[in-house]
């Protein structure tokens, strides 16, 4: 029997489409399946002022193939020496949808990130003034503090003390992987949102680790316990309008995956709908993945809701999708969730 669910065109809100070869080889992999993506700004050097938004916006457009629907959804990487008016311009204009804080050290190319949050204040206080979202890493760089504490840590110590102090500001939780993400996501207002990625709703630290070290899953922030997996899939499920897709699909060579010091991310671009569709059904909540994926992010946004569709469909036979994308700086693997996965998007 097959079983089919339309909904409409999702949107990716949390993206590292990356620059050069690496953007021209990966880009289809999502825009085959989303009409909008909210794009990482954590290139090198990063995306800093409108300028360098509308220069890495062009490339972005310039690399999409021809007879394909994509809109970058463009971000600004905060640093300490941020314009409060750029970045007013920039959101007034329409180019800029989000500010990006990266604590300085805590992830890929975070070293232009922020040490001293005081540094920021006004650059925060222009963006709870105008309505920008500020898009938030949420780990602490503490050398002292357990790598897998360092979300709850940035909750009670930072993130919270940020939010206190700037009535108003609209913040995203990015790529949020613990109950305390989700606890705090829920104590919030309309102002506070979280994203959960496809990874985090599949595996938990025992991926990454048992029967071997097995690098395609380590990302940051990283995987936690079982429990928190849970609870990031109840949340991913309620269709609660605070939570929505950001799958932080980042894209390394196999080269720098596999390696003695790997890189960070988990590459999801090609195979996340089905993966979604096999979570959600498996949960009982198939009528919610419209929520998560295509509605939410948008109305937290201030985004219509796409009117272009995606129909997923479920058949007998597994799902193939290629086991790495050649890109031209080199192959990159696609996340493997461990199982066979029955949904597929229909062309
Ligand atoms: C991201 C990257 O590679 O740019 N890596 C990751 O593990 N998620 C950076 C980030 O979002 O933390
Ligand atoms: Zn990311």
């Amino acid at each position: 029997m097959t079983q089919s669910l339309t909904l409409p065109r999702p949107d990716d809100m949390h993206l590292h489409l990356r620059d050069g070869a690496m953007l021209q080889g990966i880009l289809p992999e999502t825009a085959r399946d989303f009409a909008r993506a909210i794009i990482m700004p954590n290139l090198v050097p990063p995306v800093v002022t409108a300028a360098d938004a509308i220069a890495y916006r062009d490339r972005i457009l310039a690399a999409l193939p021809e007879g394909m629907a994509f809109e970058p959804l463009m971000t600004l990487y905060l640093t300490e020496a941020t314009d409060p008016a750029d970045v007013a311009a920039a959101h007034a204009s329409g180019l800029v949808k989000a500010v990006k804080l990266y604590p300085a050290g805590a992830t890929t190319n975070s070293h232009s990130g922020v040490s001293n949050f005081d540094k920021v204040r006004g650059v925060l206080e222009k963006m709870a003034e105008i309505g920008l979202p500020l898009c938030m890493h949420g780990e602490v760089t503490t050398p002292s503090v357990d790598i897998f504490d360092r979300e709850a840590v940035f909750i009670d110590t930072v993130l919270d003390p940020i939010r206190r102090a700037t009535p108003g500001l609209r913040v995203v939780m990015e790529h949020i992987t613990t109950k305390q993400g989700v606890d705090y996501a829920r104590a919030g207002g309309d102002d506070l949102a979280a994203t959960i990625t496809t990874h985090h709703l599949i595996i938990n630290r025992n991926h990454i680790l048992v029967g071997g070290i097995k690098p395609h899953y380590y990302c940051l922030p990283v995987a936690k316990r079982e429990e928190h997996r849970l609870a990031l899939r109840a949340a991913a499920t309620s269709g609660e309008a605070r939570f929505f897709l950001g799958t932080d699909s980042a894209p390394h060579i196999d080269a720098l995956k596999e390696h003695a010091c790997g890189c960070a991310g988990c590459f999801t671009a090609t195979n996340t709908m089905p993966l979604l569709a096999h979570v959600f059904e498996e949960d009982g909540a198939l009528e919610k993945l419209e929520a998560f994926a295509s509605r939410n992010g948008a109305a937290f946004y201030r985004l219509p809701v796409n009117d272009a569709q995606l129909t997923l469909v479920k058949s007998a036979t597994p799902t193939e999708w290629p086991e790495k994308i050649e890109t031209g700086a080199g192959p990159v693997t696609v996340f493997d969730p461990g199982y066979p996965v029955f949904w597929r998007v229909q062309d």
